[in-house]
């Protein structure tokens, strides 16, 4: 089974998609970590992340051993992953990956959750069950807000909330894969669910989805 969770930053599509996995015994790829690992390969080696070229050759050379680092989880890998996931040729050298782990999920898994911008519409178009996670950009930027500052780090509502409008445009604006719903998918908005109500509802889905299989 093929379980595919797209949704714009901080939607708690992670969370989600980490739940189900564990639930269901699948395997999960975090997508995103594929496009912060090509923008900070480029940033690293002093590119610009924008630079297409550059990040194209760094998503066809990307190893394993590099979704590691410590610093894909930073705003600035945010950004750089949202300025190299709008260059196609990175999406197409990130695609075969990103297929293979679904229709043979590592350790002989029962199936696999993917989470991404594009997994519903591009990536696994006939993924068993599609859930677009969703949330206002306010209850969004909060929630990433609390995030920096648990992690001890400086934020400031402004500057995340901007940082955040700047990435949502990108991303439903670029013309290759855009953020958008798949037509089919089960569109969850959780401004107002804690993450135990957006389980169940996403559980529920995927379970009645299995059943039609
Ligand atoms: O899900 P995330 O916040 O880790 O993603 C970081 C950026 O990577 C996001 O702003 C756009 C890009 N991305 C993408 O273009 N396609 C994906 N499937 C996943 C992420």
């Amino acid at each position: 089974m093929i379980i595919a969770i797209d949704g714009p930053a901080a939607s708690g599509k992670g969370t989600l998609a980490r739940r189900l996995a564990d639930h269901l015994g699948y395997a999960l790829l975090d997508t995103g970590l594929l496009y912060r690992a090509v923008g900070m390969k480029v940033v690293r080696a002093g590119g610009d992340a924008a630079d297409a070229e550059a990040a194209a050759e760094a998503a066809r050379n990307l190893a394993a051993g590099e979704l590691e680092a410590a610093d894909l989880r930073s705003d600035a890998a945010a950004s750089a992953a949202s300025k190299v996931g709008a260059i196609p040729a990175v999406r197409a050298a990130l695609l075969d990956f990103q297929r293979t782990f679904a229709a043979h999920p590592p350790g002989a898994a029962g199936g696999a959750v993917l989470d991404g911008r594009d997994i519903g519409t591009v990536v696994c178009p006939d993924a068993d069950a599609k859930l677009f996670v969703t949330a206002s950009i306010e209850v969004r930027a909060e929630r990433r807000l609390k995030e920096l500052r648990a992690r001890g780090l400086e934020a400031i509502h402004s500057r995340v909330l901007q940082e955040m409008k700047e990435r949502d445009s990108r991303d439903a604006s670029r013309a290759v894969a855009p953020l958008e719903p798949a037509k089919d998918a089960f569109v969850l908005d959780t401004s107002a669910l804690d993450p135990d109500a957006v389980f169940a509802e996403a559980l529920a889905f995927v379970k009645a989805r299995g059943n039609r299989r």
